[in-house]
């Protein structure tokens, strides 16, 4: 059984899909033992509802350093899910090849500081793009830049609005994401 740990700062909608690929064995033989959240946010419900263990670290500083402390030494995986904070050097460091993260776009493009969210949908639209997509990939302390376990694109529609372009995303989001998590978990780096 690997143990997953998944680190949320909203809405949680790609845990509640990891909830649930686990729930069936879409994800096999694995339990999710935390919850952990920079801050007060829906995701800490879901998991409660789930009877997931949660905790919240707030932002700031010193979070990478207490993570550390907190994490569960069985831990296989750590699994960024709309995660906002940034997890320091030292951190990454002694987890090689164990924490991943989705994007909301086709990395190299429209990553980096401040590309979260609706601001990448945004700034994709204002690109005039062809398409865009989702992207799972490994964290390093250098925002966006690990290196990609799994990506895939979808097109962008005449005058796609940034809601048709989110619902796109997540549907997309909703398929690499078990996909990319059961690769990392049976075939490490
Ligand atoms: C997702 O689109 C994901 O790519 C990004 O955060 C967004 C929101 O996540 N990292 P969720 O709705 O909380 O799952």
């Amino acid at each position: 059984m690997k143990n997953i740990v998944v680190l949320v700062s909203g809405s949680g909608t790609n845990l509640q899909r990891i909830i649930n690929c686990v729930d069936t064995g879409e994800i096999p033989d694995a339990n999710i033992s935390k919850v952990i959240a920079d801050r007060e946010c829906f995701g800490l419900e879901r998991a409660k509802k789930h009877g997931i263990p949660t905790q919240v670290i707030p932002r700031g500083k010193t979070f990478s350093e207490e993570l550390k402390e907190i994490l569960p030494e069985n831990t296989d995986l750590i699994i960024l899910a709309g995660f906002l904070s940034i997890l320091n050097k030292e951190f990454c460091e002694s987890f090689p090849g164990k924490i991943i993260n989705i994007h909301p776009a086709l990395l190299p493009k429209f990553g980096g500081k401040g590309m979260w969210g609706h601001h990448v949908h945004e700034a994709v639209l204002a690109a005039a793009e062809k398409e865009s997509g989702a992207t799972v990939h490994y964290v390093t302390s250098s925002i966006d830049e690990g290196e990609i376990i799994l990506q895939k694109s979808f097109e962008i529609s005449e005058g796609e609005s940034l809601e048709s372009l989110q619902k796109k995303n997540y549907e997309t989001e909703f398929e690499i994401f078990p996909k990319a998590i059961n690769k990392v978990l049976n075939f490490p780096l």
